[in-house]
């Protein structure tokens, strides 16, 4: 079965055409990061007025890489939620208008669901049911995978999601938005034992994260050195951050695994690219005897490939709109 999917949760207008969940034909990210830059942030009207710009000539550049017609299309995929409202209903509008004038049918796809299943790409393997980190630019769960479109959230954060505490820290110290990546890259010549930051924890809820003190720890460091007028090491202060969060992520996310007894672990999501995450993760399970999972470095930002794998099972599992879809800013991934 070959979906033809469109993302435009965010700031990439993307489309791809994947076969049977699992491979994928084509996959086309045209992405405003740069024009956002200017503003140190998505601005949400721009967002939409590109992604109505950039959608029909996306969709059409991914058929002719995939060389195919919507003739050879079986079904259309569109993330509906969560995500900017205004960007979501440019990507939900053009699939409900391509459903109606093909008679294709279309099949609503939930953004986190689709990080999650960029790992079915990269890890043809794997299968539920397994435990998933799920962390991006404005979200950070864990989610027990107990079926393809069955999942239960077992810890979330409190306040900020790891990629925007990446965001803001890295933005504090000049850098570019999205900051995280570059604060990733930064960190590998730092060390991470040169500022102690606090590991937040929320009482009774030891699955759940809490981002904000932590990044107003490393907001305030930077603060008080500039007012000294003291210099701080760049690369220690980002790989002090990045080893906090990465800590207070592995800890429950192991501990999670443990109590539930779980053995086969997954990261998604922009921030499962940190260099340092993966790696901690991939020692961790080694140690415990874990199978331990990740989508390739290009599959972990925003991209349509995954919304076509995730749309297959929704598909399968009987998951389908009519014409009166619409998108949601906020949705559970439950
Ligand atoms: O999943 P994503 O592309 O968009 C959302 O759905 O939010 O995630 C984007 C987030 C940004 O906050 C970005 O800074 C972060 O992922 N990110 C990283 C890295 N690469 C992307 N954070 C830390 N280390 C990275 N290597
Ligand atoms: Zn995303």
């Amino acid at each position: 079965m070959r979906i033809l999917a469109i993302e435009s949760s965010c700031d990439e207008t993307a489309a791809a055409v994947v076969e049977d969940g699992r491979t994928v034909l084509s996959s086309v990210v045209a992405s405003q990061v740069e024009e956002h830059r200017l503003y140190g942030g998505v601005v949400p009207e721009i967002a939409s007025r590109r992604h109505a710009e950039a959608i029909s000539p996306v969709v059409t550049q991914t058929l002719e890489q995939a060389n195919l017609t919507l003739d050879n299309i079986d079904a259309l995929a569109v993330t509906y939620a969560p995500g900017l409202i205004g960007a979501l209903l440019v990507g939900v509008n053009f699939a409900k208008g391509l459903s109606l004038s093909t008679g294709l049918p279309l099949i609503p796809t939930h953004h986190l669901r689709s990080h999650i299943a960029s790992n079915y790409i990269s890890n043809t393997e794997l299968k539920p049911p397994f435990l998933c980190l799920v962390v991006s630019g404005g979200h950070s769960h864990i989610v027990m995978v107990e079926d393809y479109t069955k999942m239960k959230i077992i810890g979330r954060t409190r306040d900020d999601a790891a990629g925007e505490a990446f965001d803001k820290a890295a933005r504090t110290m000049g850098m570019p938005y999205p900051g995280g990546i570059e604060l990733d890259k930064v960190a590998e010549d730092g060390n991470p034992l040169a500022f102690k930051l606090p590991r937040p924890v929320v009482n009774d809820a030891p699955y759940d994260f809490s981002f904000s003190g932590l990044k107003t720890a490393v907001i305030n460091l930077l603060h008080n050195s500039a007012q000294k007028g003291t210099e701080l090491d760049k690369a220690d202060v980002c790989a002090s951050f990045r080893y906090a969060v990465v800590d207070c992520l592995v800890t429950n996310f192991l501990k999670a695994a443990e109590d539930l007894g779980v053995k086969r672990l997954v990261i998604a999501g922009g921030v499962s690219a940190n260099r340092l995450l993966r790696k901690t993760l991939e020692e961790e399970c080694k140690k415990r005897g874990y199978e331990f999972y990740m989508p390739d470095k290009s599959l972990c930002g925003d991209n349509a490939a995954m919304v076509g794998s995730q749309a297959y099972y929704e598909f399968l599992s009987g998951n389908t709109a009519g014409t009166d879809l619409n998108a949601y800013a906020t949705m559970s991934i439950e």
